[in-house]
């Protein structure tokens, strides 16, 4: 067993509901359909008409000026970072958040850039008082504090509008520029029931994934203002993310926005019931907002628990000591159903 879980080898049983995470969804015939008809051009040259209609939809909705194409949210926040910081600057981060934990380093190992972590509240979000105290002063003995990078959705965690506010103040106050790791942005706007630039107001940049919930199979995309987009092109071409007929990707977000946005709302309806059924079950703590359930069972059951439903066919997380369950659109009610029954067969210890 690894972080990720049970694989098929594991178990010998057929995987009949992956809730491991939201990146494991598989793009649907239709969208594979859309993608082999989507209209390319080289898009190093700006040639490509389909990237170009997904980096203008996205800066649109965010209500900010443009926006660019990546393979990776990885490579769209790094590129984010390098163009707000150059080498021996610093960046506060939550120090829960991916940029910080999941990220390999990269801003530090490819960018020079520190990384300054400040504690995340319960809530996932940074106290502005937590900031203020991030922040250096002008001092030759220090690194230059340069920019504030927030994240929401936070481990399935909606962090709220007036929290952010506060915090990017100060930030603000500071001269610092703004990043939001928006992996699955538009699960927190589905939780917040507000507009896209109603959340992307208070950020320079914010970097958005469409490999998650949304269910592309590829792509990032960071959006921001004119002024910072050519430095933008020039890191993702530094980084090797600057792709030709990536029109066929593009296709795919696009048909995201467009049929699947409107759904996250029922993942986020079913890790509801999931979590419901964990509570009553009583196997251990649960905790849940958005598309993610965390269980947290008796040190125990945890691997007893893994176990239990990779035999019933359903894969969870391997992370230690909550167990992550994330819903999304290739787990419908009949595959919950099954994770429901397993659930409620388990005995805990
Ligand atoms: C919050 C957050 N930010 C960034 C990323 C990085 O995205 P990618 O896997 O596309 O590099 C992830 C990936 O899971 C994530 O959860």
């Amino acid at each position: 067993m690894s972080l990720y879980g049970y694989s098929l080898a594991d178990t010998g049983t057929n995987c009949l509901c992956d809730l491991r995470s939201d990146t494991l969804t598989k793009p649907s015939p239709h969208m594979r359909e859309v993608m082999s008809q989507a209209q390319v051009g080289d898009d190093v040259y700006g040639e490509d008409p389909t990237v170009n209609r997904l980096e203008q939809e996205l800066a649109a909705r965010l209500g900010k000026d443009a926006a660019v194409f990546f393979p990776t949210g990885t490579q769209s926040n790094l590129a984010a970072v390098m163009a707000h910081c150059g080498r021996g600057d610093e960046m506060i981060v939550g120090d829960r958040y991916h940029l910080f934990c999941d990220e390999a380093a990269g801003v530090s190992v490819l960018a020079g850039v520190s990384m300054n972590p400040a504690s995340v509240s319960e809530d996932g979000g940074l106290d502005p008082d937590r900031i203020k105290a991030a922040i250096k002063v002008d001092d030759p003995h220090y690194a230059r504090s340069r920019l504030l990078s927030l994240e929401n959705t936070v481990g399935g965690q909606v962090v709220p509008l007036d929290r952010i506010t506060a915090g990017v103040q100060v930030a603000r106050d500071a001269g610092l520029a703004v990043h939001l790791d928006g992996a699955r942005f538009f699960n927190a706007i589905t939780a917040l029931g507000c507009d896209a630039a109603t959340l992307a107001l208070p950020f320079d940049t914010v970097s958005i994934c469409l490999s998650k919930g949304l269910g592309a199979p590829v792509g990032s995309v960071l959006v921001g203002p004119d002024e910072l987009m050519r430095q933008i092109r020039r890191n993702r071409k530094i980084l090797g993310g600057a792709m030709r007929q990536s029109g066929v990707l593009a296709a795919a977000g696009l048909f995201a926005l467009e049929h699947h946005l409107p759904k996250l709302v029922e993942d986020h309806t079913r890790a509801a019931q999931l979590a419901d059924t964990l509570r009553e079950t009583g196997i251990g703590h649960v905790s849940s907002q958005t598309n993610m359930v965390f269980l947290t069972p008796a040190a125990e059951d945890h691997t007893r628990l893994i176990a239990h439903m990779a035999q019933a066919g359903v894969k969870i997380g391997g992370q230690s000591p909550a167990i992550r369950m994330v819903l999304h659109r290739d787990v419908d009610d009949e595959a919950l159903g099954v994770a429901i029954r397993a659930l409620r067969d388990f005995v805990p210890v």
